[in-house]
């Protein structure tokens, strides 16, 4: 059995605690030491015996990764601190707000040659890892659509949002797709509202048309303001095929005539995303949320909001284009600048409208 991998911690807010406790139960990790700029948040979230500081840089501990729990506005910072000291980092979804600020991360794992992985907890459920072998059996996916209804009453950033249910929960959704239907998305169409009785300042609602590359269409309708029958946090899924459809309540097994649903027996949610990364960082493979790879999922996000605000269809390689001309006007560090001016005639994400 290998050493276990000594993380530094960063942000012990409320999923803080949660990736805490994951990291205790898990033989794979140690926590060497945990940082919030609130260091009574820090204290309290461990014993005595863990290093706590304000900053990597006040933390004198020996590591091997960092884990990212910050807000999403502080990930960009304290992500390519950690990975220009030579540490991979396992990032907290969304990778960042906006994919102008997700670009340098990029440039970061680039130069420093560390691995910046983004925990989308949402992959790993079994059964959605059944949901997703039903639809490979049963062939390419023509109609993918899911309804996601909750009425969360959350105290914090996601409050004070402009797009609350987009930028920080539909990211989940979105990104799931990409992997369920195994091809990357190239348009979207999107309408963003705020219901009369929503409690939340930003759009709380919103429904989002993506056009993936192999044709396929991915509808989400979905609402942080919906009082009663609520789905549950994956959402409640339905893919139709040309030899049949598959459907899936987001908690239980799916549901596919004529198919069974074995369920894996592999760690899931945050404790999978943890598991994949020890195991990338122990064997330098590519994790299936890879930075480069993430960063489509975070431009999925940014069309949509972009679409929900001029009423008009948005192609995700505009999105990342434009993200691309203002990193370079805006990105300050001499090496990751010059990371992001070696992609400029070969930008990575290169998606082309299908015929
Ligand atoms: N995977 C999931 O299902 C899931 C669920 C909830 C939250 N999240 C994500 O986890 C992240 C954290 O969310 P949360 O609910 O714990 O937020 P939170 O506001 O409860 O906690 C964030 C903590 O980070 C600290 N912090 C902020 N900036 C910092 C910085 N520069 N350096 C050090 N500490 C800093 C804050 O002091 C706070 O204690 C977000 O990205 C959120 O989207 C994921």
């Amino acid at each position: 059995m290998p050493e276990p991998l000594r993380l530094i911690q960063v942000g012990a807010g409320g999923m803080g605690r949660a990736w805490l406790r994951t990291i205790a139960t898990s033989d794979d990790v140690v926590l060497a030491g945990l940082v919030d700029l609130d260091l009574e948040v820090a204290r309290s979230a461990v014993t005595g015996e863990v290093p706590v500081a304000r900053s990597l840089d006040e933390l004198a501990v020996e590591a091997d990764a960092v884990i990212d729990v910050t807000v999403p506005a502080a990930h960009p910072t304290v992500s390519i601190a950690a990975l220009l000291r030579g540490l991979p980092v396992l990032c907290e979804k969304p990778l960042a707000e906006t994919v102008r600020e997700c670009l340098p991360m990029v440039a970061a794992s680039e130069v420093s040659g560390k691995l910046l992985m983004v925990s989308q907890s949402r992959r790993y459920f079994r059964v959605g890892t059944a949901f997703g072998r039903q639809l490979a059996e049963l062939g390419p996916v023509g109609t993918l659509t899911c309804e996601f209804f909750k009425a969360p009453h959350f105290s914090g950033f996601r409050e004070r949002m402009a797009e609350p249910l987009l930028v920080d929960m539909a990211i989940h959704q979105f990104d799931l797709a990409r992997k369920l239907i195994g091809a990357e998305p190239v348009s979207v169409y999107c309408d963003s509202y705020n219901p009369d009785w929503s409690w939340f300042d930003g759009h709380a609602a919103a429904n989002a048309l993506f056009t993936f590359a192999d044709g396929t269409r991915f509808s989400f309708t979905g609402s942080w303001c919906a009082p009663g029958q609520e789905t549950s946090w994956n959402g409640r899924w339905r893919a139709v095929t040309a030899a049949g459809t598959a459907t899936w309540d987001g908690d239980n097994p799916p549901v596919s005539e004529g198919l069974g649903a074995e369920l894996p027996d592999e760690p899931e949610e945050i404790a999978g995303s943890l598991a994949e990364f020890v195991e990338a960082v122990r064997s330098g493979g590519t994790p299936q949320s890879e930075v480069h790879s993430n960063l489509v999922s975070v431009a999925m996000v940014e069309a949509a909001v972009r679409s929900a605000a001029l009423g008009v269809p948005v192609l995700i390689a505009d999105v990342v284009s434009d993200a691309f001309t203002q990193a370079l006007d805006t990105v300050q560090q001499p090496e990751l600048l010059a990371a992001l001016k070696a992609w400029e005639d070969d930008l990575p994400f290169p998606l082309d409208p299908p015929g």
